[in-house]
């Protein structure tokens, strides 16, 4: 599943105690397991084989330059959904050609970038000159946009005709697949503001065929995140087949079918379908388009790096109230999101327990003797800090490390500044050996921007 594991009554990632980790690199702090990414990543694409995937890792997930580094040393491509990400996954060395250009408000700047590297943010910086893989300037277009809308479509088609290109489109469609996920999370309801109606299709596909600047090559579906049933993604595959034979029929070049994201990950041992559990499913609806020569997509993020990250976090406090007991953490809704927005589920241990408290399944109420009910909690000044409530925990002391597993998902990427902590440093372990991959925030450089400020209106 994992590459963290207790012997010894301490936690290690791979060949590396955390507790080392968090006194080398201090609190609160995020780890990555670099096998445990290779062993997911490898697991997804043997899966879907038989359709030859072409994989895009959904960089929302974990960002890190370095984590998409090893990702694209593995093949992976990228989805990114702003000019930020599209510039990581670029500067990351993933080559602009298998690059996915998603999401629901792409503006005219972004666009501009994504089809002609002389309009990237990063052209004429110190950064680029120094650490990316070529000349920006001259590095082509993204592979392809997964459009939203029809106004998105327009602007495409007329940023690539100003540019003298031919920008090439997948249709995201809306096929009202309830995908059975946190209702923050779910993409593929026709209330939700994602994609277009999928009967709405032939006509689209009608308006801009013929176009000198734009190929609407393909259809995207992505339906939510997490999705822990199969029924779902297969509903939103049929759909997207049969839109997809209705446009061939229709004189359409079908090259892309993109899945879209929202495989799962283990929170709690069990809970998740493996790659091969979907593409058992899937692979009788994918097939036939694979063996057409259609190139068949995914967009997975959580899958891939959800189980693969740690947040190591130092208790402050131990305060026992009135009503119940609190572990103050230095970590919070600042730098893992998920408990306080989505009531997510994360399993929390300490990194060091006595033999008796070792957990054999990640669960929310493990059957160990003498566990007490406790709220783990931050420092941020709201009732919404916490990481978890009531949760049964052997014995907390102050100072105590506590693990936070499965949190490499939307755990950093999802951190902020708020009440003016920096966000936390980032480590990668392969084996025995440890890379820091960001340095925590200083307080310096989260002030800057405020400073020698321009006084224009
Ligand atoms: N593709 C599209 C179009 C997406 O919107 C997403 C996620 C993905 C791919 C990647 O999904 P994944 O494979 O990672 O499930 N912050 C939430 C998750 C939001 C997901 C947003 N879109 C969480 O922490 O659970």
């Amino acid at each position: 599943m994992d590459h963290f594991r207790y012997q010894d009554g301490e936690l290690w990632c791979e060949r590396v105690r955390v507790a080392e980790l968090a006194e080398r690199f201090g609190t609160p702090l995020y780890i990555y397991s670099a096998q445990t990414i290779r062993d997911h990543f490898g697991r997804f694409v043997e899966a879907f084989a038989p359709v030859r995937p072409a994989v895009r890792y959904a960089l929302k997930a974990a960002g890190n330059t370095h984590l998409v580094r090893l990702l694209a040393s593995l093949g992976a491509g990228a989805d990114v959904v702003s000019i930020g990400e599209l510039e990581r996954a670029w500067m990351a060395g993933v080559p602009m050609g298998s690059i996915t250009f998603a999401g629901v408000g792409k503006t005219e700047a972004e666009l501009r970038a994504a089809l002609d590297g002389s309009h990237s943010p990063l052209r004429g910086t110190a950064l680029a000159a120094r650490h990316a893989p070529g000349p920006v300037e001259r590095r082509g277009s993204v592979g392809w946009c997964n459009a939203e809308s029809e106004q998105e479509l327009q602007r495409l088609e007329r940023i690539a005709s100003e540019l003298g290109l031919i920008a090439r489109a997948a249709l995201r469609v809306n096929p009202n697949v309830d995908a059975q996920t946190h209702r923050f999370t779910t993409t593929g309801l026709s209330e939700n503001k994602f994609g277009v109606d999928i009967e709405r299709a032939p006509e689209i596909f009608g308006r801009f065929a013929g176009s000198p600047s734009l190929r609407l090559a393909g259809l995207h579906v992505h339906i939510g995140s997490p999705v822990y049933r199969h029924e779902p993604f297969v509903r939103a595959a049929e759909a997207l087949s049969a839109a997809a034979s209705l446009l061939a029929a229709g004189g359409h070049a079908i090259e892309i079918l993109n899945l879209g994201g929202g495989w799962g990950a283990d929170y709690t041992t069990g809970q998740s379908l493996w790659a091969r559990d979907y593409a058992a499913q899937l692979l009788p609806i994918l097939r036939p388009w694979a063996d057409l020569g259609v190139e068949i997509a995914f967009e997975p993020g959580r899958t891939i790096v959800g189980n693969a990250g740690l947040l190591v976090t130092r208790v402050q406090y131990v305060k026992a109230g009135r009503a119940r007991t609190f572990a103050v953490c230095d970590a919070g809704m600042h730098t893992l999101l998920r408990p306080s927005l989505y009531e997510a589920f994360h399993f929390i241990w300490p990194a060091r327990v006595r033999a008796e408290h070792v957990p054999v399944r990640r669960e929310p109420a493990p059957d160990l003797p003498g566990l007490a009910p406790c709220d783990v909690v931050g420092p941020v000044c709201e009732s919404a800090d916490l990481l978890a409530q009531q949760r049964p925990l052997p014995p907390i002391a102050q100072d105590d490390l506590l693990a936070v597993f499965t949190a490499g998902a939307y755990g950093m990427s999802m951190s902020s500044n708020y009440n003016d902590h920096g966000r936390p440093a980032e480590v990668l372990v392969e084996g025995g050996r440890v890379r820091c991959i960001r340095r925590r925030d200083t307080l310096a450089g989260l002030f800057e921007p405020e400073f020698d400020v321009e006084t224009t209106p």
